[in-house]
């Protein structure tokens, strides 16, 4: 999926800003009409992108799960082209509306999704936008809505959460990514696909209308190919290589023009850095050395934007990453945000890409959900294929997490079902899930999966305050996942700590014990021969639905949610510089 680009023939207009909002708990905007504008009343000023709950947490919507109408005014552009609007994502599904006239949907949860409008606009009119947004997830997706009804029924009521979800986040509502007013040629280039190799080579396979041959440019390397049938593929080989690392995130400017009769009609471009990924026996090699993964599962989460896109936040982010040496991420337990993948290029981190999909609970698990979770992974891999960064697709976090016996009976097809589909959309990575210990070292997934990939809270939720018992169990775990000969990672090993609780023992809570945990566990990662690395869990603490169990935040964070460092950040920092 190409993002929205501002050159000779394109254009993006960005429609952020401060829109209306009008919420629908009764579900009857639409029959009153609200889709041709929501009226002035009650309805409030909400950022855009931004999260409705900490924003109008004050008008009663910090826990407000439902539909929600937002409006906005544009005036289309006078260029030429296509007009098409482009939405990052919204939480989680919506229904797009141009002066009452219903213009489309978004597709899976949390990516980007693009609706034509040049029918609906007029060059130069203003318009009246409309999006419904709703952050009630699908009943049969791979996200599968929880409700507290579910929790009465399966008599949970110890784990519910407010909201009612199933998962140890907040479901934030609103359109959280940025709205993008997209110009580009009647005819053009439509899609791409770039893969890179060590010795230079740079294999592009580009579809394309209304020309006659591409032209591709990079690094000093330059070629051509016919457009035939829409489709042209052309290898380029970029002279004396500068690969792209953590170590040297260089990145090369590719240029990708459409000619016709000699003429360019419409360029596309990005930022790409030439590397190569792939597992061998047990190990991970990034262009051809084994490389061990330091870092952090995270969120996109900060306060008053909730999962609103924030830059400020990012251009910390990453700077903390590197001061405690990180060198990957994983994106728990969603697609972040395309401008999160154009930092982690920029300075070498290496992403693990997850999939929208956590506790899939096999007990209810029907062809839909299979269909849907299908739809997620191939609109994730569309949209992030071609980025230097990603090194991996993670399918799904923690399935099988209640334990359910249906999951070890039932979920082997699906999981070869869904591997499969992942690795024909894109052989050049491998490909994992995150293991929950309820679904058992013999998870059904590793036999599909490239890598075994493991959470584990020995020390915290189990053996707590006992680390040499914790430690022992891990090596247990260890030493059962190496036995399906592929490398082992863990992505999350952590506790929760108040920043400010000391103590002289073993103390859940204390920053001392969550230090200590985390270097417990980087000593048996990084003893074990089969283990490729493991993250922390979490970068920094975040937001919860709320909980018995949670004091507003999940505390698991090295550094608090305003980004002050725990002592276990520090920890980490040595562990993993050195410094
Ligand atoms: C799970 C889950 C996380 C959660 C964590 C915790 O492993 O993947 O989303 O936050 O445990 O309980 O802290």
């Amino acid at each position: 999926m190409i993002r929205p680009q501002r050159n000779a023939y394109r254009d993006a207009v960005d429609l952020s800003g401060v829109w209306r909002v009008r919420f629908d708990p009764d579900e009857e905007g639409e029959a009153a009409g609200w889709a041709g504008g929501i009226g002035p009343d009650a309805s409030h000023d909400i950022a855009v992108p931004g999260s409705w709950n900490e924003q109008l947490a004050e008008a009663g919507y910090m826990n407000y799960v439902g539909p929600a109408w937002f409006e906005t005014r544009f005036r289309a552009p006078q260029n030429p082209g296509r007009r098409v609007l482009r939405f990052g994502s919204v939480d989680y599904l919506a229904d797009v509306w141009i002066d009452g006239r219903h213009a489309g949907a978004s597709s899976a949860p949390m990516l980007p999704f693009e609706i034509d409008v040049t029918e609906l606009t007029a060059p130069g009119a203003i318009v009246t936008l409309v999006v419904r947004v709703t952050n009630l997830l699908p009943v049969d997706g791979p996200m599968q809505r929880v409700t507290r009804e579910d929790y009465l029924r399966e008599n949970r009521r110890r784990e519910e959460y407010l909201p009612a979800v199933r998962f140890d986040f907040f479901p934030y509502g609103g359109i959280n990514r940025p709205v993008h007013l997209v110009t580009r040629p009647e005819a053009g280039i439509i899609d791409y696909r770039v893969t890179t190799a060590t010795d230079g080579r740079v294999a592009l396979c580009v579809e394309a209308e209304g020309g006659d041959k591409l032209r591709a440019t990079i690094g000093g390397a330059v070629g051509e190919a016919p457009l035939i049938d829409g489709r042209a593929e052309l290898t380029l080989t970029v002279p004396d290589p500068r690969l792209w690392s953590p170590a040297d995130p260089h990145l090369y400017e590719l240029s990708i023009e459409l000619v016709a009769a000699g003429v360019v009609v419409d360029e596309v471009g990005q930022q790409l850095g030439l590397r190569e990924v792939r597992v061998e026996g047990a190990r991970l090699l990034l262009n051809g050395t084994p490389v061990t993964l330091t870092g952090f599962g995270k969120h996109e989460d900060s306060p008053i934007r909730g999962r609103g896109l924030d830059l400020p936040l990012l251009v910390k982010d990453f700077q903390l990453l590197k001061w405690t040496g990180a060198n990957s991420v994983r994106t728990s337990h969603y697609p972040y945000a395309e401008e999160f993948y154009d930092f982690a290029d920029r300075h070498g981190i290496l992403v693990i890409d997850e999939v929208f999909s956590i506790n899939l609970d096999f007990r209810k698990v029907g062809p839909e959900t299979l269909v849907l979770h299908k739809q997620a992974v191939a609109e994730l891999i569309a949209r992030d294929r071609n980025r230097t960064c990603v090194i991996a697709w993670s399918l799904a976090n923690e399935p099988g997490y209640l334990g359910e016996p249906e999951y070890r009976d039932q979920s082997e097809p699906y999981w070869e079902a869904l591997f499969g589909h992942a690795r024909a959309l894109d052989p050049t990575r491998p490909l994992t899930h995150a293991n929950v210990a309820y679904a058992g070292i013999d998870d059904p997934a590793f036999r599909h999966a490239d890598i075994c990939t493991i959470n584990r809270y020995h020390g915290w939720y189990s053996e707590p305050g006992q680390l040499d018992r914790a430690a022992a169990a891990l090596r247990a775990d260890f030493d059962a996942a190496a036995q399906h000969g592929k490398p082992v990672f863990v992505a999350e090993f952590g506790a929760d700590a108040l920043a400010g609780a000391h103590a002289t023992y073993d103390q859940l809570f204390t920053e001392e014990y969550q230090a200590d945990l985390i270097e417990a566990y980087w000593h048996e990662i990084a003893a074990h021969p089969a283990v490729i690395g493991g993250h922390v869990w979490n970068f920094a603490d975040f937001r919860t639905a709320q909980h018995g169990r949670r004091v507003i935040f999940n505390l698991k964070g090295v550094f608090t949610r305003d980004r002050t460092p725990k002592s276990a950040a520090w920890r980490v920092r040595r562990l993993w510089t050195g410094k």
